[in-house]
């Protein structure tokens, strides 16, 4: 190996030449890209223009879509994820998913974090506790709920459900977190918390966050993903992207031109 390999980033997440297809519509045109292990990605780009689609292709989320195509690879460590040998359960619990909506179930906050250890066998109550508690931790939840866990999760604020959720999602230890839109149904207190909790987690997890906002995208991803009607416009290193985008449109659409 030489040293300039050993210095090569290990690439988590890598997307090569992916189209997708709703009905006869294409939505994604042969996008290509990678995603380093432990840093954060921003996807950006215009309403439409392919943010959501692309995010599901990475846990075959879109799979639940009826009448859907994909075709080219999307590799997880570098296995694809589409192999007719890939467990789609054991992939979403490597892939955890966050909303724009917070959708917690209508259980008390203790079940809706222990839900999916549950879900993949774990029965003993002590573990689980302890599942819970760590999970509330690294979502930032734990000092705010500690006092009751029992209460419906549907009592708890937007913010805070919003926390629940990614600890919800972290409770299965995940290796990677997609997050469609994450805060922008949240007042600035509580988007400034998950960005917080961005930074945190960012380095023991892969985050790929779709976000409308550029101020975000900006302060809280390493690379940043233009995305303009189903192409990949420009996919380069945030600081770059804001500072010296090398294409025009890109420009235009950070700067607030269109879009
Ligand atoms: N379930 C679906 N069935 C058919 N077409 C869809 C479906 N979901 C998305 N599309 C189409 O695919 C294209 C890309 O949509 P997508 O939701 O990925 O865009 P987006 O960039 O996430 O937009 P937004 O910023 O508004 O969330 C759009 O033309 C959209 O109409
Ligand atoms: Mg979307």
């Amino acid at each position: 190996m030489t040293s300039d390999e050993k210095t090569k980033k290990e690439i988590k997440i890598r997307a090569a030449n992916v189209d997708f297809f709703y009905g006869a519509t294409q939505a994604l045109f042969g996008i290509t890209m990678e995603i380093p292990a432990g840093e954060v990605c921003a996807l950006i780009g215009p309403s439409g223009c392919g943010k959501s689609t692309f995010l599901r292709t990475i846990n075959r989320m879109n799979d639940l879509i009826a009448r859907t195509r994909l075709t080219g690879e999307v590799l997880l460590d570098g296995a694809n994820v589409y192999d007719a040998a890939t467990n789609v359960v054991e992939l979403r619990k490597r892939i955890g998913m966050v909303f724009q909506k917070s959708n917690p179930f209508p259980k008390s906050i203790f079940d809706n974090v222990a839900y999916g250890p549950r879900v993949h066998g774990m029965r003993n109550r002590e573990a689980l506790e302890e599942i819970v508690q760590r999970s509330l931790q690294r979502a930032a939840l734990w000092d705010e709920v500690k006092d009751r866990l029992k209460d419906n999760a549907l009592g708890l604020s937007g913010g805070q459900q919003q926390r629940l959720c990614i600890a919800r999602a972290l409770a299965v230890d995940p290796e990677v977190l997609l997050m469609d839109e994450p805060a922008s149904a949240l007042d600035p207190r509580s988007t400034a918390k998950i960005e917080d909790l961005i930074a945190e987690l960012r380095g023991d997890y892969t985050i790929v966050i779709v976000t409308h906002n550029m101020q975000q995208a900006s302060r809280v991803s390493d690379t940043t993903a233009f995305f303009y009607e189903g192409h990949l416009v420009e996919f380069s290193a945030t600081a770059t992207m804001f500072s010296r985008p090398e294409k025009k449109q890109t420009e235009d659409y950070i700067t607030g031109r269109f879009g």
